[in-house]
C-alpha cells in the first residue's frame, strides 16, 4: 500500500480545519444534486471528517451515510466527531477504497473529495465509484485546480512554493486533477454531467492562510524561506487569501 502523501502529527486537525472551511461550498453542491431524505450516501476517503455531516443532516432518520478511509488516526478523528455531533445514520469503515467490500449497485450518492491524487489509478477509483452507485445514482467527485491560489498582495515568493507544493505532489499523483474530472465522468458514460467551481475568500488572519505550512512540507534552506514569507503574511490582518479551485463534477450512472 503506498504511503498517504499528507500524513503527519498535525494531519488530523488540517483535516477537521479544512473540511469546515469548505462546508459552505460541499453545501451548495450538495443542494445542486438534490441529496433526499432516506438516500444511502458514500464518503470514499473521509479523513477526520470528510462531508458526513453534511450528508448525515439532509437523508435524515431514514438515510444510510458511510464513511471509509485507510487510515485509522483519521477514522478515530471521525468518531470522535459522529460521536460528538450525535450523527445516528453515520457509519465508519475502516476499509481501502478501492477493496471496500461494499456491495455494488446500492448507493444513491456515491462522494470523494481530494483522495484522487492519492490513490494508484484515478480512473480505477471512478469505476469502483461507478460500481457502488445504483442505477439512476449519482457519482461526485471534488478535486483541486490549484490556479486560483494567491496571496494579496501579492508575494514575490509564493509562486514558487506553490510550484514546489506541485512538484512534490507529482511524485504521487496529480494535484490538479479537478481539471480533468469534468471529461473523466463524461469519458465513463454518466449521464447530466454538470459541474460548479468553487473558491473561498480569507481574511482576518483566518488558520486556513497557514495552509502551505500544514501541509507538511520537508523543510530545506530555501524551503524555509518561502514557509516564512507566508507566516508572516498569514499573520498580517492585511492579509487576503484567495484559495484553489475546487472543481465539483457529478453525474448520474445510466439506468
Ligand atoms: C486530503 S484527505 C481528504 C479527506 C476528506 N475527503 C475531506 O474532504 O476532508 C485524503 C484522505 O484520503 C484517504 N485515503 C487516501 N488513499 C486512500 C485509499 N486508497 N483508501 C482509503 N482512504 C484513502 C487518506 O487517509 C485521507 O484521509
Amino acid at each position: 500500500m503506498s504511503q498517504y502523501l499528507l500524513a503527519s502529527e498535525h494531519e488530523l486537525d488540517r483535516l477537521q480545519l479544512q473540511a469546515r472551511v469548505w462546508e459552505a461550498e460541499a453545501s451548495h453542491m450538495f443542494d445542486a444534486i438534490g441529496v433526499q431524505p432516506g438516500w444511502r450516501c458514500v464518503d470514499l476517503g473521509c479523513g477526520a471528517m470528510g462531508v458526513l455531516g453534511l450528508l448525515s443532516k439532509r437523508t435524515g432518520p431514514t438515510g444510510d451515510v458511510a464513511g471509509v478511509d485507510r487510515d485509522a488516526t483519521y477514522l478515530a478523528g471521525a468518531e470522535h466527531y459522529v460521536t460528538s455531533a450525535q450523527l445516528a445514520n453515520v457509519r465508519l469503515l475502516h476499509q481501502d477504497v478501492l477493496e471496500s467490500g461494499l456491495p455494488g449497485a446500492t448507493f444513491d450518492l456515491v462522494h470523494e473529495r481530494w483522495i484522487m491524487p492519492h490513490v494508484d489509478s484515478p480512473q480505477a477509483l471512478l469505476e469502483e465509484m461507478i460500481r457502488l452507485a445504483k442505477p439512476g445514482g449519482i457519482i461526485a467527485i471534488q478535486e483541486a485546480d490549484q490556479s486560483s491560489w494567491h496571496f494579496y498582495p501579492p508575494s514575490a515568493r509564493w509562486p514558487r512554493l506553490r510550484n514546489l507544493i506541485e512538484a512534490g505532489f507529482a511524485l504521487r499523483g496529480d494535484i490538479n486533477i479537478g481539471r480533468r474530472t469534468f471529461h473523466m465522468l463524461r469519458g465513463a458514460g454518466l449521464q447530466d454531467v454538470r459541474i460548479r467551481a468553487a473558491v473561498v475568500a480569507l481574511q482576518d488572519c483566518h488558520p486556513y492562510m497557514r495552509l502551505p505550512v500544514l501541509a507538511g512540507i520537508t523543510t530545506d534552506g530555501e524551503i524555509d524561506e518561502l514557509i516564512a514569507d507566508v507566516e508572516s503574511r498569514a499573520a498580517n490582518p492585511e492579509t487576503m487569501v484567495i484559495t484553489f479551485t475546487v472543481t465539483q463534477v457529478w453525474a448520474r450512472k445510466p439506468d
